[in-house]
């Protein structure tokens, strides 16, 4: 694993990553395509063109799909030659394990020592997941970065429940690093340099974060995340587990902050040591056409846009705003016409991607803390 931090500003960090798919500057925005396909009709041109250097794929759902269900859709993947040339991106893929998806999506499910027993939410068919079957997943699959199979508890859970999990998510994690290991030394793999990034967990219970932090640090893996935030807690206080449990873990390795956030909580991720990210707001808000702008987000549905001939962002270089006003973009989301929808979504990610490449620069020149202060008071402005 290649990861050589570049420039530091107080905790921020700006770090160059190799992959077998090419190289990664953080702090970095994934761009999320749960079932290989960025939503809102974004192909993988559009994602070069914006500046994506990261795409996010589901374990869960590649699992289910492509296919009958008679074999897994990662097997039909593995055979067609992996998940980058399924979707022909030759970028870093990141997979998640499938873990999270499964506790989300799944009404019923079953948590034991060897795995998840749950319904799939398409045919409904009992699917078993545990660490094992998720590598042995995202090994078929060949993404850049596999996740580890975690247990993302309920925000409301009790103490003991939570001590629980974590101990479980520990084991767990030791499995997923065996796994790897040995699907890596298969011959037919399709990636056989696969990293694995630990997930870090414990609610919002400071001590068994740190302790869970330490724990899995010990490991060596390619890189840590922390999970289990951003669902439901507020945003003060995943900021006072992210100043817990950043600094416990290794520095000189990728951190990573799952399904996190709004421009706003990047900026303070960053600033307390967090480099990768990804989340469905901007393409989600994009869908619903809310575009995001350095003067906060607005809504193209409103009737003050009717005749507005500005594009979304005044000097935006997105494929949206250099050709199209805001009063045609209205016009499409309102007429339900797909072009709509797929304008925004590329602005959002645009403006997403343009924002850790102005990170980026900020951390260089020693501007990180002016530079956010900035963007996070342009944003509080009303457009
Ligand atoms: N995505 C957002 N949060 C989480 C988490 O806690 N675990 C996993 N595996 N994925 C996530
Ligand atoms: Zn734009």
């Amino acid at each position: 694993m290649k990861y050589k931090i570049l420039a530091s500003e107080g905790r921020a960090k700006r770090a160059h990553m190799e992959t077998v798919h090419g190289s990664i500057e953080t702090p970095v925005f994934m761009n999320v395509g749960t079932v290989a396909a960025i939503k809102g009709a974004v192909s993988t041109d559009d994602l070069k063109e914006i500046g994506t250097q990261v795409q996010l794929s589901n374990t869960y759902h590649l699992h289910v799909r492509p296919g009958d269900g008679k074999v897994s859709g990662d097997r039909l993947i593995h055979e067609f030659g992996g998940l980058h040339r399924f979707m022909h991106w030759d970028r870093p893929i990141l997979t998640d394990s499938g873990g999270f998806q499964v506790f989300s999506l799944s009404g019923m499910r079953k948590i034991k020592e060897e795995g998840v027993t749950f319904r799939s939410h398409i045919d409904g068919r009992k699917i078993f997941m545990g660490p094992e079957e998720s590598m042995q997943i995202q090994s078929n699959l060949g993404s850049t970065i596999a996740m580890a199979f975690d247990e993302c508890p309920p925000s409301l859970a009790e103490r003991s429940y939570i001590e629980q999990s974590v101990d479980r998510t520990t084991r767990w994690l030791k499995r997923c690093k065996a796994e790897m290991a040995r699907l890596n030394a298969l011959p037919d793999r399709v990636n056989p340099e696969q990293f694995l990034f630990g997930i870090n967990q414990g609610g919002i219970l400071e001590d068994v974060r740190i302790r869970h932090a330490r724990e899995i640090g010990e490991l060596d893996l390619d890189g840590y995340a922390v999970g289990g935030l951003a669902v439901g807690e507020s945003a003060e206080e995943m900021y006072r587990i992210l100043d817990a449990v950043v600094p416990e873990l290794p520095r000189e390795k990728p951190t990573y902050l799952m399904g996190v956030g709004t421009p706003q909580n990047i900026l303070e991720a960053v600033e307390r040591g967090v480099d990768f990210f990804d989340c469905v707001y901007p393409s989600r808000n994009g869908r619903h056409g809310h575009a995001y702008t350095n003067s906060g987000k607005i809504n193209l549905f409103n009737k003050k846009y009717e005749l507005d001939p500005r594009p979304i962002e005044e000097g935006c270089g997105c494929p949206a705003c250099r050709s199209y006003s805001r009063a045609y973009i209205r016009h499409l989301l309102k007429a339900g016409e797909m072009l709509g929808m797929r304008l925004c979504v590329l602005h959002n990610l645009y403006f997403y991607n343009t924002m850790m490449q102005e990170i980026r620069d900020a951390i260089e020149k020693g501007e990180f803390r002016a530079y956010k202060e900035r963007k996070i008071k342009g944003m509080e402005a009303k457009a």
